[in-house]
């Protein structure tokens, strides 16, 4: 049985996802970019970082800016979204999260944050959450974000367990490819067109409860 699940945080337990996109595209639209919600597909899941290097290619404006004014760019970014996540609470964790995290305390399976953000830590306390997590992997301890699988590597040895023994839980191809690489079990929150479909898919975190996920893990690993 699986001994761990691994969560990531925007647009899995919350819906901050949509925050980050409304913060890319205000930012975008101050230098003449313009995002869809497709594009945004290719943003969900990546550092604040490398979403501003996909932004700047998608405008074809990845040569306009120093490192100063990129780095300036990311920080505009943050502000934008840290002001929109100032009144989250826990009305706004998403449907079936909090008991199923219930549940996995009940049954002593650890449970980890595999978040490329930063403000994670803060989300979680503006939700309450925190004290379901046994751990948190800091997105500033690894060098590589996803698609790379090393923060799901590090959300499992935070809680001391190996990456193979955990479910990890994400709404972002980039997440997903990072959980398949890590070689933990991966379960997707969203759309087959967005997603894919060789993955066990819901399309609302209310499907998410323990017996489901005990459900795909006998059927993938036994
Ligand atoms: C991920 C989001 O969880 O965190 C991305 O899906 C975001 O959209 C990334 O860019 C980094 O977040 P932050 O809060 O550190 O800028
Ligand atoms: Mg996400």
């Amino acid at each position: 049985m699986f001994k761990g699940v691994l969560f990531d945080l925007d647009g899995v337990l919350t819906d901050t996802a949509e925050y980050h996109y409304q913060a890319w595209q205000r930012l975008g639209k101050e230098i003449g970019i313009t995002i869809d919600r497709a594009f945004n597909e290719e943003l969900k899941g990546v550092s604040r970082e490398d979403s501003l290097k996909l932004l700047l290619a998608h405008g074809g404006r990845a040569q306009d800016f120093d490192s100063e004014q990129f780095a300036e760019l990311a920080k505009r970014k943050n502000e934008y979204y840290v002001e929109m996540i100032q009144e989250v609470s826990p009305a706004d964790v998403y449907p079936g999260i909090l008991n199923l995290l219930k549940d996995l305390k009940k049954q002593g399976i650890k449970i980890s944050l595999a978040s490329a953000s930063k403000n994670g830590p803060f989300l979680l306390e503006r939700m309450s959450l925190l004290p379901y997590f046994d751990g948190i992997a800091d997105p500033a301890d690894v060098a590589k974000g996803k698609p790379d699988p090393e923060i799901f590597q590090l959300a499992a040895e935070k809680v001391g367990l190996t990456v193979r023994d955990c479910i990890g839980i994400e709404d972002a191809k980039a997440g997903i490819q990072a959980i398949l690489a890590s070689g933990a079990l991966p379960i997707g929150v969203g759309r087959p067109e967005d997603l894919g479909t060789d993955i066990v898919l819901v399309s609302s975190t209310k499907e998410l409860t323990v017996d489901l996920l005990v459900s795909v893990w006998q059927t993938a690993r036994n």
